[in-house]
């Protein structure tokens, strides 16, 4: 495995980076998902062989592109899905907003599985939907659906349409097949239309497996709309490449009459990117997914070792951690208190929902080094609180 392409540290201040440029240089951001790392080299020559042609007009239909995809979505998740069946996003949020605008009708139904990631909670403001919140529970080391109280949520509130998040972020559950069919039997009882929200399911560690809900049955299939894409899996989302698996001609047809001016072409080297991505870098993804493993068991060995108070989950999948601050009550809060007093820009586990509060997520898709001098300098700031007398 090539740890070396993965350890080195790339200065990305001053680069109009939302991650590194937001705090400035005195602080380490861990927060906004996105990695430290330099895309792949094949998808990096793609993008210099485009800008080898000096005119870059609009990206026309490109089936081999779909087929591209098709290809990796039945090799990487053994689900086999047709061109026609894709809709190109430029972004698995727009993805979000477009299913809750094409479904939800003023005032329906949004249902959500809190903590969970906070552009779902603006999809639902931006449609003027009534959010619905069915909690995680904690369970046995891990989160967990409480099966009943999402059923009794389904069935008191009756949502139109189910945001599902797998792998979940921020909680970095790979929710099983038991668990999926479970949830999709619920949804298809009671009519509840499905968008699975799929985009870190390329980054899933040893011992967990992805399932495309979608893939379980013909009736989910047909009640699902999946969103993937290429950003996560190869850090690449500035070039905003993502897709939507709509399997069912009907929906499809709403989403297209929705989307109609408001989903554009596709951008000419995010296609290029993704064409590479999908087709050249599986090496490079295997090399990543070591990599962020060793990050995941370096942090919650740091993390059991160094603060036994935090309690952190391992991840199935993702590169994002959720730790529960709650028995530090750090000052004012524990985003703020990391940020403050350790210079370590997390997320504020608040912005995942109310059952949030007192949590950060923190993000360790970077070098080690960068997550052992985080690691240090919280040490260093919960060093001088009085948790240890
Ligand atoms: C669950 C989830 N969905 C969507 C996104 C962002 O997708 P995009 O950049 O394609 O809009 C993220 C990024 O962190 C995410 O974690």
């Amino acid at each position: 495995m090539n740890a070396k392409l993965f350890d080195q540290t790339i200065n990305r201040l001053n680069t109009n980076s939302i991650k590194w440029d937001l705090y400035g240089q005195e602080v380490l951001p861990l927060w906004v998902a996105d990695m430290d790392f330099p895309a792949p080299a094949a998808v990096i020559d793609a993008l210099q062989n485009r800008l080898n042609h000096p005119v870059f007009g609009y990206q026309g239909h490109d089936e081999q592109l779909l087929e591209v995809i098709c290809a990796w979505v039945e090799r990487r998740h053994g689900w086999r899905i047709d061109p026609a069946e894709i809709l190109l996003v430029p972004g698995v949020v727009t993805g979000v907003n477009w299913v809750a605008r094409t479904f939800g009708k003023g005032g329906s139904g949004y249902l959500i599985q809190t903590p969970v990631y906070p552009p779902f909670f603006q999809a639902a403001a931006n449609a003027g939907l009534r959010l619905i919140e069915a909690p995680l529970t904690e369970s046995g080391g891990r989160y967990e659906i409480d099966f009943d109280a999402f059923e009794r949520c389904v069935a008191l509130e009756k949502p139109e349409v189910f945001i599902l998040c797998n792998p979940h972020n921020p909680v970095g559950r790979v929710f099983n097949r038991k668990e999926l069919e479970r949830l999709g039997e619920i949804c298809l009882r009671h009519g509840v239309l499905i968008c699975s929200d799929e985009i870190h399911c390329d980054l899933v560690y040893s011992g967990f497996h992805h399932l495309p809900i979608a893939s379980l049955s013909e009736e989910l299939k047909n009640n699902t709309i999946t969103l993937m894409a290429a950003s996560k899996t190869f850090n690449i989302p500035g070039l905003h490449f993502s897709f939507a698996i709509v399997p069912n001609a009907d929906l499809r047809k709403k989403m297209q009459s929705m989307g109609a001016g408001l989903i554009g072409h596709p951008e000419i080297f995010a296609c290029a990117a993704a064409k590479a991505a999908f087709t050249q870098c599986d090496d490079w993804l295997a090399d990543l997914l070591t990599y962020l493993e060793g990050n995941r068991d370096y942090l919650t060995s740091y993390l059991e070792r160094e603060f036994p108070e935090i309690i952190c989950h391992p991840p199935e999948g993702t590169y994002l951690a959720w730790l529960d601050c709650r028995r530090l009550d750090l000052q004012p809060d524990a985003y703020r208190f990391f940020l403050e007093q350790a210079r370590v820009a997390l997320n504020d586990g608040l912005s995942f929902g109310s059952n949030g509060a007192g949590f950060v997520r923190l993000n360790f898709g970077c070098p080690r080094s960068t997550l052992a001098s985080a690691l240090e300098r919280m040490r260093q700031a919960l060093d001088k609180t009085d948790r240890k007398g």
